[in-house]
C-alpha cells in the first residue's frame, strides 16, 4: 500500500519509518474514575530498515508500561520517553525497538478529561437510569484515548475487547454484534484498514432496531422506535449511492443516536455513524443528515483527507454527494432548498471569517484542525464540485466521481493527488478555454467565492421569502399568511427572511400565531430564539434556557451564545445559563463557549 508523501503537521508519528498496520484493543470502562484502563497492542511494519524508534501520539494519557515482541509470543519491556505535551498536539511518545520487534503493547490509562470521550451522568440520558460514555475522536482526538499514529494519513485494521458495567452495551465503529448479551464483556473488528479519526467507542444503555437487512439504529430504550421511524429512508438513501458510486464497501450501516450533549449533528463512524438526537423531528424534515453521514462512506471514509488542510475533500465531496442523494430520494425541489439556505449561510460565514480562512486548501500550521472547521470546506467545496459537474455535463462527472472512489480506494490523498487525478481523468478531454474558465487554481487556493459560483434558486423559499417581505411591511397579518403546506426549510427561511429587528408588537404577534416559542424542530427553534435574543423578546427566555442546557450541539448552541453576549443583559443571561450547563457539555463544546465567553 503506498505511504502517505504529504507530512502531517498535526501528527508526531514516523509512519514513513515505522508504520502501525493493525491494533489490538483492551479496555476496561471505568465510569467510577472516568477513564479507560487498558492495552492497546500496535503492529508495525519497517519501512526504513535503520528505523529504531516508533513514535505516536498521545494527550493526557498514563503510559505504565510498553512491551515489544519478535513472535507473537514473548513480551519484553522496553524504553520509552514521553516527551513535553503541546496545547494543540498532545505528547510523543517515543518507543524504542529492538531489531526484530514486530508489535508494541502500550499498557494505559485515560484521563478523566480525555478531549476524545464523554462521560455521563444519568440524569444526562433520555432513561436517566444508567450513566453513558461515548468517544468522538476527529480531527486529533484519538490520541486522548487511544496512542496511535494520530493522522489521516495512515490506515490501521483493528479488534477490540471491551469490558463495561453488566447492564450495558458497548458499540464500535466495526463490526457490531447487535444481539450480543449484555455479559458486560464485547468483541469487536474492523477489518476494512481506516484512519485513527474514525475509531469509535459508545457505551450506555442501548438497544438495537432493524430497518432494513442491512441497516439498523442504536438508542436508548425510550428513543430506539422514534429513531427508527425518523431515519426509515436510510435504505433507500444506501440504495441510491450505490446507483451513483459504486458498491457500499462496509457491509452494515448502523446509526447510534447518542444523548444531546453529543457536540456534531454527526459524526461518519464507519458502519455506525455516531448522530445528534436533536435531528428527530417526527417528520423526516433533518433526515439530511444521514444522507450526509451515509456518503462519507465513500467520500471521507473510502477515500480520506491525507492532512487535516485538504478536510474540503472530504466534506465538500460530502456534500455535493448528499445534495445528490438527497434529490434521488426526496426531489429536485428539496435539495433546491437545502442549497439555498446553505448559499446565505456560506455568504454569512464569508463575511466572518479572515481571508487565509477562506481558502479550500487551507493553511493549519500552527493551528488547531478544529479551527478548519468552518463553512468553507463544506460549502464552498461543494460549489467547485457542482461547477464541474455543470461542466462536463452530469453523466461525465458522475463516472469520474465513481472512477475516483475505485481508484483512490481505502488510501488517503492530498489536494494535489486530486487536481492530478482530475485533470488526467477529466479535464484532458475538456477544452482548454473551458478548463482555463474554471479558474481550479482560484478556486483552492484563494479567499473569497469565484464569480463563476453555481447559483442556488428555489421557486419555494422565493414565494417564502415575498410573503415574510409582506408581513414585515404591514400588508398582512402573521395569521393571514399561508404557511399550512410550509415544510421545515420553508420556516427556516421565513426566520431567515424577517428583519433582523423586530417591535415588541411583532414577535408577539409571530409567537401568538405560529407557537414558534414551543417549536419542537430544533433548527426552527434555533433560528427563533436568535430572533429573540437579538429583539429581547422576554417570553422565549425560559425556554432559551432550557434548550441550552438539554443541548450540546455546538452548532445549536454557539451562535446563540455569540448573539447573547453582545449586550450587556445579555452577557450576565448568557454567563448565568453557562453556569448550568456547562457541566453537562462535551468538552469540545465547552471549548467553543468558553472562547465566546473568555473563560
Ligand atoms: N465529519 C463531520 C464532523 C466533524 C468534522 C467532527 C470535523 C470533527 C471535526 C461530520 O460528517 C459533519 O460534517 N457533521 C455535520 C453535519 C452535516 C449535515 C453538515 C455536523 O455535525 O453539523
Ligand atoms: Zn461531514
Amino acid at each position: 500500500m503506498p505511504q502517505p508523501v504529504a507530512r502531517d503537521l498535526h501528527s508526531y508519528g514516523n509512519p514513513g519509518e515505522v508504520v502501525v498496520r493493525h491494533l489490538d484493543l483492551e479496555w476496561d470502562i471505568r465510569f467510577d474514575r472516568r477513564a479507560l484502563d487498558g492495552t492497546a497492542t500496535l503492529e508495525i511494519e519497517r519501512l526504513s530498515e535503520s528505523a529504531d524508534t516508533l513514535r505516536l501520539d498521545t494527550r493526557d494519557l498514563s503510559v505504565a508500561a510498553v512491551h515489544l515482541t519478535d513472535d507473537g509470543q514473548n513480551w519484553s519491556s522496553t524504553r520509552f520517553v514521553l516527551g513535553n505535551a503541546d496545547p494543540i498536539l498532545g505528547a510523543p511518545l517515543e518507543i524504542s525497538l529492538s531489531t526484530g520487534a514486530t508489535s508494541v503493547r502500550v499498557t494505559y490509562s485515560t484521563s478523566p478529561n480525555a478531549s476524545g470521550v464523554q462521560w455521563l451522568e444519568c440524569s444526562q440520558t433520555a432513561g436517566k437510569q444508567h450513566p453513558f460514555m461515548f468517544t468522538q475522536s476527529q480531527a486529533i482526538h484519538a490520541r486522548s484515548w487511544i496512542p496511535l499514529q494520530d493522522s489521516p494519513g495512515v490506515r490501521v485494521t483493528y479488534r477490540a475487547t471491551v469490558r463495561t458495567p453488566s447492564a450495558l452495551r458497548a458499540v464500535m465503529s466495526a463490526a457490531n454484534q447487535a444481539d450480543a448479551p449484555l455479559s458486560g464483556e464485547f468483541t469487536f473488528e474492523m477489518r476494512q484498514p481506516i484512519p485513527s479519526y474514525l475509531i469509535a467507542l459508545a457505551v450506555g444503555d442501548l438497544q438495537f432496531r432493524a430497518m432494513s437487512s442491512r441497516t439498523g439504529v442504536y438508542a436508548e430504550p425510550s428513543v430506539v422506535e422514534s429513531a427508527a421511524a425518523e431515519f426509515e429512508d436510510t435504505e433507500a438513501m444506501m440504495a441510491a449511492t450505490e446507483r451513483l458510486y459504486g458498491p457500499y464497501r462496509w457491509e452494515r450501516y448502523d446509526l447510534l443516536v447518542l444523548p444531546p450533549s453529543f457536540p456534531f449533528g454527526g459524526m461518519e463512524n464507519p458502519r455506525l455513524t455516531f448522530a445528534t438526537p436533536t435531528i428527530i423531528a417526527g417528520d423526516k424534515s433533518l433526515v439530511v443528515l444521514v444522507a450526509h453521514e451515509l456518503a462519507h462512506s465513500w467520500s471521507g471514509n473510502l477515500v480520506t483527507n491525507a492532512t487535516w488542510r485538504d478536510f474540503w475533500l472530504n466534506e465538500g465531496f460530502t456534500v455535493y454527494l448528499e445534495r445528490r442523494i438527497l434529490e434521488e430520494v426526496f426531489g429536485r425541489a428539496r435539495v433546491d432548498m437545502e442549497a439555498t439556505l446553505d448559499r446565505a449561510t456560506l455568504a454569512e460565514e464569508l463575511a466572518r471569517l479572515e481571508s487565509p480562512d477562506q481558502i479550500l486548501h487551507v493553511d493549519l500550521s500552527g493551528r488547531d484542525p478544529d479551527d478548519g472547521m468552518t463553512q468553507v470546506p463544506y460549502l464552498k467545496g461543494e460549489l467547485l464540485l457542482r461547477l464541474l459537474e455543470n461542466t462536463v455535463g452530469r453523466a461525465r462527472f458522475d463516472s469520474f466521481l465513481r472512477a475516483y472512489f475505485d481508484h483512490f480506494a481505502f488510501r488517503s490523498i492530498t489536494t494535489g493527488d486530486f487536481v492530478v487525478y482530475l485533470e488526467d481523468q477529466l479535464l484532458s478531454e475538456v477544452e482548454t478555454g473551458v478548463v482555463d474558465a474554471l479558474q481550479l487554481d482560484s478556486w483552492l487556493e484563494e479567499p473569497g467565492l469565484p464569480a463563476n459560483a453555481p447559483l442556488a434558486e428555489s421557486d419555494a423559499l422565493t414565494r417564502v421569502a415575498v410573503q415574510a417581505a409582506r408581513w414585515a411591511g404591514g400588508e398582512v397579518t402573521a395569521g393571514a399568511l399561508d404557511t399550512a403546506p410550509w415544510t421545515t426549510q420553508e420556516w427556516l427561511q421565513f426566520l431567515t427572511s424577517v428583519p433582523d429587528t423586530l417591535t415588541a408588537d411583532q414577535m408577539r404577534e409571530l409567537d401568538d400565531a405560529f407557537g414558534f416559542t414551543q417549536a419542537g424542530n430544533s433548527e426552527v427553534a434555533h433560528l427563533w430564539l436568535l430572533t429573540a435574543i437579538r429583539n429581547h423578546y422576554a417570553p422565549a427566555y425560559p425556554r432559551l434556557e432550557s434548550y441550552l442546557i438539554e443541548i450540546g450541539r455546538r452548532k445549536l448552541i454557539k451562535p446563540l451564545y455569540d448573539e447573547l453576549v453582545k449586550t450587556t443583559d445579555g452577557r450576565a443571561r448568557a454567563e448565568a445559563i453557562y453556569d448550568r450547563a456547562r457541566p453537562g457539555y462535551h468538552p469540545i463544546s465547552v471549548s467553543s463557549i468558553d472562547d465566546v465567553l473568555s473563560r
